[in-house]
């Protein structure tokens, strides 16, 4: 059991946090939110969805948003995408990458999607279709695969052969999400050994809420099982609006906090992160749900 030397961070505050807060926040304060991120050190940001605004008023700029972020060379700006309207969207305000998304519970495909499994499936395929015609590469997310907060528990074999379904269509990586946040490291564990009989790891990333507080330590157990890429939110952002209970995401600075312990190249810069912690938590008007930059917050 080796731990991979390098570990690419996805950052997906903008979205998978944005998407959750109450309040509409202003197209300025995303663009600045995103500008900062991209001069930590990050490679991917996923900046924005493309879903319906009926859904998720939240992210209805998503275009302006996309438009206006400075963008950086060695820096990949992706876009959560539902649907074929979604992505003609997405492409018109000229998107380089996309992340497509399903998920093993039927009743959360239906909560969230307001479709089945399959016909969820069929959405990706005409998105992956076009999108592939375009060269635009694909990430594919599956959400509760450690549990559902409609379902119940979900077997890994189940959440095997969607990941399995997406590579085969065109997915260049597949990110397991924990969307309610109740996955132990045993469980996943199981989960990952049980994907890696099928996938290579190499295209597994991790996406852990961290409503239990478990993140950290399944992430732990992730990087054991060979996992190099972990989604994370800054300052703790996140949740989904349409799975009961979801809570934030794990924190950057946290990850990045135990990687570089486990020295563990990322290429981010910690200091940054922080300031960037303060400047949204600060506009938000709440509390980090990141430990490390609270506890730098009281030692300043
Ligand atoms: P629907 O209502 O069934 O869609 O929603 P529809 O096809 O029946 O269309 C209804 C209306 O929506 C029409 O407009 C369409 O034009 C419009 P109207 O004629 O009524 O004015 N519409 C759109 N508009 C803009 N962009 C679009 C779009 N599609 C339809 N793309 C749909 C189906 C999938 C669109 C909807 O359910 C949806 O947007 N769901 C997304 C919900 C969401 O964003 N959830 C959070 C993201 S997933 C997540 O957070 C998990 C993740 O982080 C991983 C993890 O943690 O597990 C990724
Ligand atoms: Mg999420």
């Amino acid at each position: 059991m080796t731990f991979p030397s390098k570990v690419k961070i996805v950052e997906v505050g903008p979205r998978d946090g944005l998407q959750n807060e109450k309040m509409i926040i202003p197209t300025s304060i995303k663009i600045e939110l995103i500008n900062q991120l991209s001069k930590t050190g990050l490679s991917q940001i996923e900046v924005t969805s493309f879903v319906s605004p009926h859904w998720v008023p939240q992210l209805a700029d998503h275009s302006e948003v996309y438009q206006g972020i400075i963008k950086e060379k060695n820096v990949i700006y992706s876009v959560l995408v539902p649907n074929k309207q979604g992505f003609d969207n997405a492409l018109a305000a000229g998107v380089k990458e996309i992340a497509v998304f399903t998920t093993p519970s039927e009743k959360f495909s239906e909560k969230n999607m307001n479709c089945s499994v399959t016909e969820s499936l069929e959405n990706i395929n005409h998105v992956i279709t076009a999108a592939m015609a375009n060269n635009i590469p694909i990430r594919g997310y599956l959400s509760c695969v450690l549990g559902c907060p409609y379902a119940g528990d979900i077997k890994p074999s189940a959440v095997v052969v969607l990941a399995d379904q997406l590579i085969q269509m065109g997915c260049y990586e597949i990110s397991l999400g924990d969307t309610i946040g109740v996955g132990t490291p045993k469980q996943t564990k199981l989960l990952l050994q049980t994907i890696s009989q099928k996938l290579p790891i190499e295209k597994i990333a991790v996406h852990f809420h961290d409503t239990y507080g478990q993140a950290l330590a399944n992430i732990y157990v992730a990087l054991e099982q060979g996992v190099s890429v972990i989604d994370s939110a800054i300052a703790g952002l996140g949740g989904c609006p349409y799975a009961k209970g979801a809570s934030g995401n794990v924190a950057t600075e946290d990850v990045l906090y135990m990687l570089n312990g486990l020295n563990i190249a990322t290429g981010i810069d910690l200091k940054k992160l922080i300031q960037i912690d303060k400047f949204i938590t600060d506009y938000l008007g709440k509390n980090t749900h990141s430990k490390v930059a609270l506890a730098e917050s009281k030692a300043y």
